[in-house]
């Protein structure tokens, strides 16, 4: 008998774009929709659409363009909510709309001021209502790891009769343990008498670092669809890593007895593409896809390895797509080498991209002769920023002057929105401090810079220095990235591609709030 199939749902672009401090364009949402495509995911949470125009525009274009996957948006059980997700969905190939109310007493009397019968019934009618739009409809009760169990019995096999078709069990505050959650699963199996009607799913926060053993235990105990974000990201703690929970799946399938659909080699480039759009680090020692995930320190481990792989590794890292990180270009590599390694890697460029790259590539590979996969991958990912933020200001020219006796100056040169180019210069505390108060000098947007991170792309004194920085403006923050040999260099970037991206985005769309408490 084949295996059941686990549905694989990612809501990187709901609940991970929660975490605080992201806030994606539609440009950006689009890349990673279209790369959850090809990792296989089965079911996109492209949004809440009732949120921000911005997320109903950016559920609409993902349902438009992104035909293969069911293409789900959240709303809360309000009816113009239900309306405004069926609005952003209805052109999908696949659409689903997924509908979610507070079940548990704590939030019922707290947060929604209600009594449990109202609730009962705003649930219900937000089920009737999504299928009268859609034959595809979940419900969450949220919450429900500290919901009273008869009341759940009851909501569920409400909801079941109104037209759900997936029940999503979601540890929204990460409560819960793996053998509590599998006897709350048990009972819910038991207790609500239409519950072979809808597909068991599950949803689980990381607040006590449970969240991927609860969504593993939960497929032992039936449920056939699981909830995560790549990387693990989301609200507070973030959500089960979705890499985590499909490589458990695969690796002891001898244990699970399941499958899914996805291919396991897009894992690592999801990975890093979600990684640099959002600007979330993966931390190196982090399960799959962390840089050490793979690398063996110890002489007897490595010993064994040359040995034989399987004595220290379970995984083999070419099955979750992990760069061989071979020397593959330099200087006089041509643009034939180039198209053919960057295809090789997945990237497949029109023309006119190729030659931008190509001037890239040369300039990099003049700067640092030997040009790895990560090199290249970088580069790649400098490209796509400049299409997903548009340049409204450019940087032109960085020069600066410092050292142990000096006062720290940078001369910069811009373009600005006219085309015209001007030249400030500054000191600062540091190198950094000087190239920002004399862009700030000519950009002129007030904000205040939160975070500052430098991570060395490949190894080596040569190595391409990554920047990532956040500002903040109007409690909205904002994420920049820049990519050089020089980090200076690469720091200016970064703080243009987070201006660029507050002056693109404070106009048409709310960013990230960042908390208050
Ligand atoms: O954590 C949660 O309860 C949620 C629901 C909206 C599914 O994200
Ligand atoms: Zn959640």
């Amino acid at each position: 008998m084949p295996n059941d199939k686990v549905i694989i749902f990612d809501t990187t672009l709901r609940d991970g774009e929660q975490s605080a401090g992201i806030g994606l364009t539609t440009h950006e949402k689009m890349e990673i929709a279209k790369q959850l495509d090809r990792l296989g995911v089965d079911v996109i949470e492209a949004g809440f659409a009732a949120s921000s125009p911005g997320d109903f525009e950016a559920v609409q274009a993902i349902a438009r363009e992104v035909r293969r996957p069911i293409i789900a948006s959240l709303a809360r059980c309000v009816l113009p909510d239900v309306d405004a997700a069926w609005g952003a969905i209805k052109d999908a190939a696949h659409p689903r709309i997924h509908v979610f109310i507070s079940s548990s007493d704590v939030q019922i009397m707290h947060q929604l001021r209600r009594n449990p019968e109202e609730v009962m019934e705003m649930a219900i009618a937000a089920v009737e209502r999504a299928k009268s739009y859609c034959d595809d409809v979940e419900f969450s009760p949220m919450d429900a790891t500290r919901t009273d169990m008869d009341f759940l019995y009851k909501m569920l096999e409400g909801v079941i009769a109104a037209g759900a078709n997936t029940i999503n069990i979601p540890d929204t505050v990460g409560y819960i343990y793996p053998w509590e959650f599998r006897e709350r699963l048990r009972l819910i199996k038991e207790n609500v008498s239409n519950f072979d009607q809808a597909v068991l799913s599950v949803h689980c926060h990381n607040d006590l670092g449970q969240a991927v053993s609860n969504s593993l235990a939960a497929v032992v105990e039936g449920a056939r669809q699981v909830e995560g974000c790549i990387n693990g990201l989301g609200e507070r703690a973030g959500n089960a890593a979705l890499e985590e929970v499909i490589m458990g799946l695969e690796t002891r399938k001898d244990l699970y007895k399941v499958d899914t659909n996805i291919d396991t080699r897009q894992i690592y480039r999801t990975s890093r593409l979600v990684s640099d759009i959002t600007g979330f680090a993966v931390q190196p020692n982090k399960a799959i896809v962390g840089a050490n995930a793979f690398r063996h320190a110890s002489g007897i481990h490595q010993d064994g390895i040359l040995k034989e792989r399987s004595t220290f590794e379970i995984m083999d890292p070419q099955s979750i797509g992990w760069p061989n990180n071979k020397l593959v270009l330099g200087k006089l590599s041509g643009r034939a080498g180039l198209r053919s390694r960057l295809e090789e890697l997945g990237y497949n460029l029109e023309k006119e991209a190729l030659n931008e790259a190509f001037e890239e590539f040369k300039l990099l590979a003049d700067r640092k002769p030997e040009v790895t996969d990560t090199d290249l991958e970088s580069l790649m990912s400098s490209q796509r920023r400049t299409v997903d933020v548009p340049s409204i200001y450019q940087l032109e020219h960085v020069q600066v002057s410092c050292g142990n006796r000096e006062i720290p100056t940078a001369t910069i040169t811009i373009i600005d929105p006219d085309g015209r180019s001007i030249t400030d210069a500054a000191t600062g505390t540091g190198p950094v401090d000087a190239v920002y108060k004399a862009i700030n000098r000519m950009v002129n947007v007030p904000n205040k810079l939160t975070e500052y991170r430098v991570d060395a792309v490949t190894e080596g004194i040569d190595a391409l220095g990554d920047v990532t920085i956040r500002i903040e403006k109007d409690n909205k923050a904002y994420v920049g990235r820049g990519s050089d040999v020089d980090i200076i260099v690469a720091s200016a970037k970064a703080y243009m591609n987070a201006l660029n991206r507050l002056l693109a985005t404070e106009s048409t769309r709310p960013a990230a709030e960042v908390p208050t408490s």
